[in-house]
């Protein structure tokens, strides 16, 4: 198993399932509401997901254009938990369709958060891609229109996700199983 920063990953999805999942959910948003689309990032995690996923959105006869919003989570663990804007969009959305990509949808509040802040501001159609879903820690009334994978409730890392800022460079999703012996 690969070992990173003394520690052993074990793949959970590999970089060849993570591209075949890309063109297969490529295909699906080529078929969906796509006039004028406007894909948006969800930064960070997102990142690497994204460039992928817009390449393939490309191969799939779209040509979208690509903004970033880094979004963060506050009082997690605490009874008030809310999302605020880091970083904003530069693009106006008023009734354009609008693509929202992210890593994980876990308890669905960030995703919510940006998918309420685009209607708000005159958004057209907004669905929502992510790489992984994690149903079981959901807590808003919230779906993504194109899943990737449905995560069991791992910690995951690679492709982009970080603990402690570590793995995001990693080409593949794990788990950190622990130390590798010295
Ligand atoms: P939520 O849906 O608002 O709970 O937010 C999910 C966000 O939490 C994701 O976009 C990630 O940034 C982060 N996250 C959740 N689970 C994991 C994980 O297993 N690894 C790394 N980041 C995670
Ligand atoms: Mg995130």
């Amino acid at each position: 198993m690969p070992v990173v920063r003394g520690k052993i990953i074990e793949p959970l999805y590999t970089a060849e399932q993570i591209a075949e999942r890309n063109r297969d959910m490529a295909q699906r948003i080529a078929s969906g509401p796509t006039k004028d689309l406007l894909v948006i990032a969800v930064l960070k995690g997102s990142f690497i997901f994204a460039a992928d996923l817009i390449r393939s959105l490309h191969d799939s006869g779209l040509a979208p254009e690509v903004e970033f919003i880094t979004l963060s989570s506050y009082g997690a663990g605490t009874v008030s938990q809310g999302v605020r804007i880091v970083k904003d969009i530069d693009s106006d959305v008023k009734d354009r369709d609008v693509l929202l990509i992210d890593d994980i949808l876990e308890s669905g509040r960030t995703l919510l958060f940006a998918k309420e802040l685009l209607y708000e501001r005159g958004a057209r159609n907004v669905t929502i891609a992510v790489l992984l879903d994690k149903k079981v820690k959901r807590k808003e009334n919230l779906e993504a229109d194109y899943v990737g994978f449905e995560c069991p409730d791992y910690f995951v890392v690679g492709y982009g996700m970080d603990v402690a800022y570590a793995f995001r460079e990693l080409p593949f999703v794990g788990i950190v199983k622990g130390d590798a012996e010295a």
